[in-house]
């Protein structure tokens, strides 16, 4: 328990990376990880896109400057979900799709720092232009771009709610 606690402290979104390039294998792992979570009706709606070194500019061009000197990215696309969730979704009014890959990015990005690689969770980019540049020609969508890479910065101390801000206790 204290351990996942601190790897969970440790987790932080690194924006300064130093183009130290991220090995594929060290990535798959990452992505082994999101494979394993846990989806609703199981589905795992998700396809994960490793982009290695030589595809670095293709994605950074369409993200926030700072990622320029990622080492790698997760491309995180979510497949259509199913007619069975789609109707538990209208008739619960959820959205079990974007809930899963929401587990899956934060799987990827404790695998990560657990590993010592660095990451952020990027939701904001072009999307269209992603594509195009991966020549990923579908009508899924990217959800979420989790960069990777090596940071020498020291962990930032979190800003967060308080724990009774965020939960009540029935007892
Ligand atoms: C769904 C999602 C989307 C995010 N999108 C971005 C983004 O586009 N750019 C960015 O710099 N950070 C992005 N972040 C990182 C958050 O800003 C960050 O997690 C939050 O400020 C808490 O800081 P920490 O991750 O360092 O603990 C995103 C995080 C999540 C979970």
């Amino acid at each position: 328990m204290e351990d996942f606690l601190k790897l969970a402290l440790t987790r932080e979104s690194c924006r300064n990376f130093s183009e130290k390039i991220v090995e594929i294998e060290d990535i798959k792992k990452c992505v082994e990880a999101a494979r394993i979570a846990p989806s609703a009706y199981n589905e795992q709606p998700w396809h994960f896109y490793i982009i290695g070194e030589n595809k670095l500019e293709d994605v950074s061009s369409n993200l926030q400057a700072f990622t320029k000197k990622a080492g790698g990215f997760i491309v995180v696309f979510e497949k259509p979900a199913s007619i069975p969730v789609k109707i538990t979704n209208t008739i619960k009014s959820q959205d079990f799709t974007k809930i899963d890959i929401g587990i899956a990015a934060a799987h990827i990005c404790l695998m990560a720092t657990n590993m010592g690689i660095s990451n952020c969770i990027l939701g904001i980019f072009n999307e269209k232009k992603l594509k195009e540049n991966l020549n990923i020609d579908n009508k899924d969508r990217i959800r979420l771009v989790i960069a990777l890479g090596y940071s020498e910065t020291k962990t930032k101390e979190k800003r967060r709610k308080e724990l009774e801000q965020i939960s009540t206790v029935l007892e």
